[in-house]
C-alpha cells in the first residue's frame, strides 16, 4: 500500500535488488490484490508486505489484505513499514511504526507464513494535512539514507538471514503503550479526518483525485462536479498531494466547527432534550454511553459534512474555509520520482 509513493519507491528498490540477483520480482498493489487475489505461494516464493504507518500501526487496507491473502504453508515472508522520517536543521528524527510491523507479522504467522524479518524505514513524512511537506534538500537526505538501509535489510533476507532488529522491538513496546491512540484513530480520527477534506475554488472538476484514489472512495458529485470524501477515506494523502491545481485542502477551521457540531447531539441527549422528543430513556452505563455517543457523533459528522459540501459551493464560504485552513500555506509532498501513473502498474 502506498499513498504518496514512499512505500512504492521502497518496493521498487527491493524488486530491483531481487532482479539484479537474477530473481523474478512482482510489485502488487493491495487494492489490486483485492480484485485479483494473490496466487498460493509456491516453492521459492518470498512475500513482502510493505505499507505506510498510520497512527502507530498498520492501515486497515493492509490488515484486510493480509486477512484475505492465501495461506503461507511455510513460505517465507517479511514486513516493512515506511514511517515519518523528519529533518530539522541537521537533525534527522525517526518516525514510529509502533505495533504495525508485528501486528502484520502476527497475522501472517497465523496464516502459516514464516516471517523472516521486519523493518521500520524512515521516508519523508507525507501527512500534509497536519504539517507542511519537507523541502527538496531534506527529502533527498531522508530518502538517500533510507535506500541503503532497505537494501541491507533485503540483501540479508535474500541471503537467508533473519532480520528482527532491536529498533522494531522498541517500536513495538512504544506502540503497545500508544495503542489507545491507534484505537482512537481507528474509531474516530479516521472518520473525522475524511470529513475535513474539501476542494477549493481552484478545483476544475477534472476528477483526477477520484480516479487516482487507491481505494475508490472519492466520488465526483453535483454540477459542476466536485469531489466528495466518503467514510472509507484512509487519509493516505494522495488526492491532496497530487492535485495539479493544489485545490485539495484539509479544513482546519471547519474541523474546529465540526468538533462542536459532533458533540451537539450527545449534549442534547444528556440535557434530556432528545429524550423528550423521542421518548427514549437517556443512556446509562459506560459502554452504552460510549456507543450512543459514538453513533451520534458519526451521524452528526455525516450530516454536517453533507451540509458543508453544499455550503462550500457558495464562493464566499469556500474562500472563508480555504483561507482559514493551515494547509493553504503548507508545501505538498509526494515521493519526488513518483508520478500518478506509477501507482497500480
Ligand atoms: C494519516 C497518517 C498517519 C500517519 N501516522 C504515522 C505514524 O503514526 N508514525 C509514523 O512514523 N508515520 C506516520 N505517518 C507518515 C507515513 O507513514 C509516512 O510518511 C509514509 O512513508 C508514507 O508512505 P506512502 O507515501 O507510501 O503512503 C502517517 C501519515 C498519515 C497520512
Amino acid at each position: 500500500m502506498s499513498g504518496t509513493g514512499n512505500t512504492l519507491r521502497v518496493a521498487q528498490w527491493l524488486a530491483a535488488q531481487a532482479r539484479a540477483r537474477g530473481l523474478t520480482a512482482e510489485v502488487h498493489d493491495v487494492e489490486t490484490a483485492r480484485v485479483a487475489p494473490l496466487a498460493r505461494p509456491e516453492r521459492g516464493d518470498l512475500l513482502g508486505v510493505l505499507m505506510p504507518t498510520h497512527a502507530f500501526t498498520a492501515p486497515w487496507p493492509v490488515l484486510r489484505f493480509v486477512l484475505r491473502a492465501p495461506f503461507g504453508r511455510g513460505a517465507p515472508a517479511f514486513v516493512l513499514a515506511t514511517r515519518a522520517g523528519t529533518k530539522f536543521g541537521r537533525v534527522n528524527l525517526p518516525g514510529l511504526e509502533g505495533t504495525g510491523l508485528y501486528l502484520v507479522a502476527l497475522l501472517l504467522a497465523l496464516k502459516g507464513w514464516r516471517v523472516r524479518g521486519v523493518l521500520g524505514l524512515d521516508m519523508p513524512s507525507n501527512w500534509t494535512a497536519c504539517h507542511p511537506g519537507f523541502g527538496p534538500a531534506a527529502v533527498a537526505d531522508i530518502i538517500g539514507k533510507a535506500q541503503p538501509k532497505a537494501d541491507r535489510f533485503f540483501g540479508a533476507l535474500l541471503d537467508g538471514r533473519l532480520r528482527f532488529g532491536p529498533g522494531s522491538c522498541i517500536a513495538l513496546t512504544l506502540g503497545v503503550l500508544l495503542a489507545p491512540v491507534s484505537l482512537g484513530y481507528l474509531l474516530m480520527g479516521r472518520f473525522y479526518l475524511a470529513r475535513l477534506f474539501f476542494a477549493t475554488e481552484r478545483c476544475t472538476g477534472c476528477g483526477l483525485c477520484a480516479r487516482s484514489c487507491p481505494f475508490g472512495v472519492l466520488k465526483m458529485r453535483g454540477t459542476p462536479p466536485r469531489p466528495y470524501w466518503t467514510w472509507a477515506c484512509e487519509s493516505c494523502m494522495r488526492c491532496m498531494n497530487f492535485c495539479p491545481e493544489r485545490a485539495v485542502e484539509a479544513g482546519h477551521s471547519w474541523g474546529i466547527a465540526l468538533f462542536f457540531i459532533a458533540h451537539l447531539p450527545f449534549a442534547a441527549w444528556l440535557c434530556g432534550a432528545f429524550t423528550q422528543v423521542t421518548g427514549l430513556a437517556a443512556p446509562t452505563g459506560p459502554w452504552t454511553l460510549f456507543w450512543t455517543r459514538y453513533s451520534l457523533q458519526l451521524l452528526a459528522l455525516a450530516v454536517a459534512y453533507a451540509g458543508f459540501w453544499w455550503l462550500i459551493r457558495v464562493p464566499l464560504f469556500n474562500r472563508l474555509f480555504a483561507w482559514t485552513t493551515l494547509t493553504h500555506w503548507y508545501r505538498r509532498y509526494h515521493e519526488p520520482g513518483t508520478k500518478l501513473e506509477d501507482f497500480g502498474k
